[in-house]
């Protein structure tokens, strides 16, 4: 399989998303990657409810949410109805109930996905290898966009790529946080799937091509 690219709408200028999300439906992205951060899980809140609307109403490409925020679960069914196609939640804020939340996703017809922060172990991942479609390997500690990539996440995303052969998963590894250019194809090399880039895209002279580059690589 080629791999996916999902560029982070968390980047782009919100006084003309519905230019921006044209620019990622005629471009070879696969995915829109939408972070939702609440200020209490990240110290920094993004967007919510209306905004993610918006973004629906002019994407056609799948919208795969990312939810950076505590008590995922009272949300489920608000994001299914807003258009998600995949929805994430932390492994650290699901830790308890995280087969209940994941049931919950797959029932109201999304696909559902656990991400895990830098510093959690990727074992924590073998309890659900066999229950999802996505792990999200963060390349950073959430919270915001632009942050330098940690180097140990190469062997993180080949650990849970271990993980998923082992067990026969149909899950895709998809990293998230510090993803450029230079380091997508060590990445894909260590069984990325799925590669997220906000700000290299969004800073770029011509967002169109570096989301290509990433696709050919
Ligand atoms: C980080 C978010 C990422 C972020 C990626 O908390 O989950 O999706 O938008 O941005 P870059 O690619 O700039 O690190
Ligand atoms: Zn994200």
């Amino acid at each position: 399989m080629h791999n996916l690219i999902a560029p982070s709408i968390l980047s782009a200028d919100f006084g003309n998303l519905e230019r921006d999300c044209e620019m990622i439906n005629q471009s070879k992205a696969d995915w829109f990657h939408i972070d939702i951060m609440d200020g209490v899980f990240v110290p920094n809140i993004s967007f919510g409810m209306p905004v993610l609307k918006s973004i629906n109403e002019h994407a056609k490409k799948p919208l795969d949410v990312h939810l950076m925020i505590v008590n995922p679960e009272k949300y489920i069914e608000k994001f299914a109805k807003l258009g998600s196609d995949i929805l994430t939640v932390h492994y650290e804020v699901c830790m308890n109930n995280m087969h209940e939340v994941i049931n919950g996703i797959k029932k109201n017809g999304m696909k559902a996905g656990i991400a895990i922060n830098p510093n959690t172990d990727t074992n924590v991942l073998e309890k659900f290898i066999n229950d999802i479609d996505l792990v999200i390997v963060m390349g950073v500690f959430p919270g915001f966009s632009g942050q330098s990539f940690i180097e140990e996440t190469y062997q993180r995303c080949f650990e849970a790529k271990e993980l998923v052969v082992k067990y026969d998963s149909s899950a895709l590894i998809e990293i998230d946080g510090g993803v450029t250019v230079h380091n997508a194809k060590k990445l894909i090399d260590n069984g990325a799937d799925v590669l997220v880039s906000g700000s290299h895209v969004f800073k770029a002279n011509n967002p169109t091509e570096i989301i290509q580059k990433l696709k050919d690589i």
